[in-house]
Order: structure tokens, then sequence, then C-alpha cells
């Protein structure tokens, strides 16, 4: 067969591990040849393509990025975008299409199979909130980054009695800065799921200074304080309708400052947590997502995604990816208050 692949949304560690094993599996045991198509549906939408064999993927798999390149273009957006694409592909003789990528991604890989292409899809996010899965490689390496540099602001923090406050992404949950957040001895947690009371936040950090140690503050891009912030009127939408976000951090050190009369810095670590190379564990659950997703492709299991449920992977409907965001619950957030302050 000949199969299409491309990767599409914000870039996450572990992309190349996907396509280098469905590359290998593909050309190895199945005598498959594909077709790379460039930056997301960027590709099949303006015939940008690229050979992709065994000799491309050589040497890829601990490599952060996409050597595909990614996009955030959106078919819906573009007029008989999703024609075109169909058109696109039977014109390169591609009988079927990986598409690796999130919810948005995902969400128009769906749409392309109810128009009869074939679509198997594979999920990513350092966000890891696709419902459909256990996990989403490039959690992982993000947290891990994010970890490191909460252990680093510890330091800083103690020689100079200041409050540090570390941003990370997340737009609608809070993974990344729970795990981030318990794992490198966070003193306040704020996740988009719960807002929270900037009172009590300053209470935590009071109470901290007290015990002669200065605290770390963890918050999720999308976390918000009760009652919210002014948003500024002309913040800039993705073709996606997404916001860009990135700010609260700032805030934060703002308002700790005026409320408690202590030194508050904030650092946003953006997209250092999307960059480089991948943990073993993300290099590992994207190669067996790309093992089992040119699997799929090779059976006709089109309209499905490959998922990790417990330490399986399993094929799941696409629209699973789509249907309901992951986010962290209560119970799980309410666990880690024991450390707060
Ligand atoms: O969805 C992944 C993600 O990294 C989010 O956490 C973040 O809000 C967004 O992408 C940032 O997107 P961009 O790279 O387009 O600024």
């Amino acid at each position: 067969m000949r199969i299409g692949v491309l990767t599409g949304g914000g870039d996450c560690p572990g992309l190349n591990a996907v396509i280098r094993a469905v590359v290998r599996r593909g050309v190895g045991e199945y005598g498959h040849e594909f077709v790379g198509f460039r930056d997301g549906w960027r590709g099949p939408l303006e015939l940008e393509h690229r050979p992709l064999g065994v000799p491309e993927v050589r040497g890829i798999l601990p490599r952060g990025g996409t050597i595909l390149g990614s996009s955030r273009t959106n078919p819906s957006k573009i007029e008989g975008g999703y024609e075109r694409i169909r058109e696109n592909l039977a014109s390169l003789g591609v009988e079927g299409l990986i598409a690796i990528g999130g919810e948005d991604t995902l969400g128009v890989a769906t749409k392309l199979n109810e128009l009869g292409v074939k679509v198997v899809g594979v999920p990513k996010t350092i966000d890891n909130d696709l419902n459909a899965t256990d996990y989403t490689f490039g959690f992982d390496t993000a947290v891990n980054i994010a970890m490191e540099a909460i252990d680093r602001l510890h330091t800083t923090a103690e020689s100079h009695h200041r409050a540090l406050i570390v941003e990370v992404m997340g737009r609608h949950a809070g993974w990344i800065a729970f795990h981030a957040g318990l794992s490198g001895g966070a003193n306040v947690i704020l996740i988009p799921e719960q807002k929270f009371d900037i009172d009590r936040v300053c209470d935590y950090i009071e109470r901290r200074f007290e015990s002669q140690y200065s605290p770390i503050i963890v918050v999720a891009e999308g976390a918000e304080p009760i009652g919210g912030i002014p948003e500024a009127a002309d913040a800039p939408l993705d073709a996606f309708g997404h916001v860009r976000l990135g700010g609260i951090a700032h805030w934060l050190e703002g308002e700790i400052g005026r409320r408690t009369g202590r030194e508050a810095r904030a650092t946003v670590l953006g997209h250092v947590q999307r960059g480089g190379t991948p943990t073993a564990f993300d290099r590992v659950l994207a190669t067996r997502f790309g093992l089992h997703a040119i699997e799929a492709v090779t059976e006709g299991q089109w309209g499905k995604m490959t998922a990790l449920r417990g330490t399986n992977i399993e094929m799941v409907p696409l629209e699973e990816a789509t249907t309901e965001l992951k986010t962290v619950p209560e119970s799980l957030y309410r666990e880690a208050e024991v450390f707060f302050g």
C-alpha cells in the first residue's frame, strides 16, 4: 500500500519515534511505501510532501520535534479544504493516511474519515488531556523538564528569600502543573480545573516563609483566579480558535508582591517544555503507538486511533479523541493539598 503520514498541531517529543516505527515496520514487515506530508494538514492541502523510507528515518528516535514539520492549518477554515485533501491524496495514489496529532488534528481526521478518506490516528500532546488514552507521549518529557526547572528554582529561591512562580503549559487541563508540582515539591499548584483564591495562595506563601523556606508556586497557563483577570482584548487566536495563553505567572508576581510585601518573580517555561529529546517512557510509548498504527492500517481498521489502556495498546474510535477532554479530577488535586503552604 501507499500510505501518507503527517504530524499536526503543537509538536512534542516522540513524534519522530512514531514516524520511525511506522516506516520500519511498514516497509520491513508489510512492504508498504510511504509519503511524508509536510506541516500537518498543509501538506495534503498544498501537495507538499517528501520521501519517507527507511533511510529517512535512520537516527531520528532520540530527536525532538518532527522531521515532517507541523502547523495548525485547519482545513475547515479553507473553502473546499476537505475535498481538496481527498483529491490530492487520490492523485498521489495514497490509499491510507496516518495522522499524528492532538484534539484538533484528530478532529480533522475524524471528519475526513466520515467523508471516506481512510485514516488511522495516533494521539500526541504534552498536555495529556485526551480522554481516550491513559497517557500521550510528550507528557512525560514535559513533566521532567518542568520538574528539573522547579528543582533548580528551589535553590535560588532559598538564597534570595523570594517566592518563585513557574508557569507551565496546560490550556484546559493541569496535568503538567500537577505532576511537575508534585514531583518537584511545589508549595502551591494552580490548575485550570480549580479556580483559585488569591488570598489563600498568599496565606500559603506567608506560611512557607514563616517556616524559613521559600515558596515555589507552579501555575498552569490556563489557571484563573476566582473572579478572573482582565483578558487582553487583542489576544491572538490560532486557526482552531484558541487564544494564545501565557501571562498568569506575571499577574501572580504582581499580586503576591502587592499583597504580601515579599519579592515574587515569575519564570515562564513556554516551549522549552516541548523541545529536545524524549524520555525513555515517551520513546517507548511513541514507538509502540507507531507499531500498532501501521498494523491497524494493514488490517484496514480505518477511523480508529491507538490508545494506551493500562499497559496495553488498543485501537479505539477516532471520535473518542475529541468527545471529552481528560482533566485533573478534583479528588486527585485534593491529594496534593497536604503539601501546600
Ligand atoms: O497543545 C499543546 C500546547 O503545547 C498547549 O499546552 C499550549 O497551550 C499550546 O500548545 C501552545 O501552542 P503554540 O505552540 O501554538 O503557541
